[in-house]
């Protein structure tokens, strides 16, 4: 059926009703400076090197200074990536920032963001789907390029989780860091770039994982701040259960999709969790160890940034090159999950 604009328009401009690929055109990363090790967390809290090692694969992780807030983070990784795709601040349309740890509730931090790096073009707001949230960044900014409402996107997964971990619970705070990693989104003619993405959620499953505090249903109160509500909880086994089910059936889907085997993937970039996570997703797909990325012995879990940092050391490493496919695959607090095929 004909586009019932398409009588109206310029004939030239009628390329717009086309859809077209979406393709990362580059990425970066930030980590704090600060170093915190699994014998640092001896001091803190009843846990060991041995314990935090064998249960997760984690032996650091990175803590954000006082002044280094979420879209500081964020912020500095998107200029790498703006630097190595040569895109000036003015050409961004859009900014899109996934994060649980936003500056403030509002402003959104995407349009903190905005601000820092001069991208006074753009339109910028925020999205949350915690740990998955960078690939539901990914795939709504490229929707973006696809219908033509963006020529260039900046997608940012940003967390400064150290400031609501419970640094006195030991079944939490040994598993996260701080962090950003960032996208730019472009069409590049004659690449397929992202070949196919889903998402999902399971709002039955929301209390698994979540900050109680802080939001309309509990604000702030000095009762609240004693019992703790500001602090991320988790049922840790449950979770556990629940990340490699939807890791690994997202992961099938998305290969489906695209009708492609594990075996012609070049590298699996899994959110970095948890070593044993990653290990049984990558068992039930088929991939070899060498196909899997990881890199959460150095910096733990950091949510949003996690699989965006995992991605950007990857390609500096020389584990992707162009024409490479690479399989993402995210989980997190929702529940929500997500899987991207992508030709580098
Ligand atoms: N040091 C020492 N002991 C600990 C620690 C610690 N840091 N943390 C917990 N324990 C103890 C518990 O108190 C418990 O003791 P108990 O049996 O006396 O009660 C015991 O260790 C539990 O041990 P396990 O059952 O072996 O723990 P498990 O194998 O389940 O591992 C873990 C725990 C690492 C938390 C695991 O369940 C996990 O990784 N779950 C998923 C977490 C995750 O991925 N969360 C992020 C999701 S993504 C997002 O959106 C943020």
């Amino acid at each position: 059926m004909t586009h019932p604009a398409k009588k109206f328009i310029n004939p030239r401009a009628r390329h717009q009703f086309k859809s077209r690929t979406c393709s990362i055109a580059s990425v970066g990363s930030y980590l704090p400076e600060r170093v915190l090790t699994n014998d640092e967390l001896k001091k803190m809290v009843d846990t060991s090197d041995e314990w935090i090692t064998s249960r997760t694969g984690i032996k650091e992780r990175r803590i954000a200074a006082k002044h280094e807030h979420t879209s500081d983070l964020a912020a500095k990784a998107a200029l790498v990536a703006m630097a190595r795709a040569k895109v000036t601040p003015e050409e961004i349309d859009l900014i899109i920032v996934a994060t649980i740890t936003p500056d403030m509730p509002f402003p959104s931090t995407a349009c903190v963001v905005q601000r820092k790096i001069g991208a006074r073009h753009a339109a910028a707001f925020d999205i949350e789907a915690a740990c998955s949230g960078f690939l539901f960044a990914l795939e709504i900014g490229q929707h973006f390029i696809m219908a033509h409402t963006a020529e260039t996107v900046l997608v940012i997964g940003a967390d400064k989780l150290s400031t609501i971990v419970n640094w006195r619970d030991r079944n939490t705070c040994v598993l996260f860091g701080d962090g950003a990693g960032a996208a730019i989104l472009r069409n590049r003619p004659n690449a397929h770039g992202l070949l196919t993405t889903c998402m999902g959620s399971d709002g039955t499953k929301g209390d698994l994982l979540c900050m109680p505090g802080g939001g309309s249903q509990c604000p702030p109160t000095a009762h609240s701040l004693a019992a703790g509500m500001h602090y991320l909880r988790m049922d840790g086994k449950e979770t556990f259960k629940s990340a490699v089910t939807a890791m690994y059936t997202a992961a099938r889907e998305v290969l489906r999709r695209c009708e492609a085997d594990i075996a012609q993937i070049k590298c699996v970039i899994p959110h970095q969790a948890n070593r044993r996570i990653i290990d049984a997703v990558a068992e039930r797909l088929g991939a070899t160890p060498e196909q899997v990325f990881t890199n959460l012995e150095k910096y733990g879990n950091t949510s949003a940034a996690s699989v965006a940092i995992a991605l950007d050391e990857a390609v500096q490493e020389g584990r992707i090159n162009k024409g490479d496919l690479i399989l993402l695959i995210a989980f997190g607090a929702g529940l929500t999950w997500a899987a991207a095929v992508i030709e580098w």
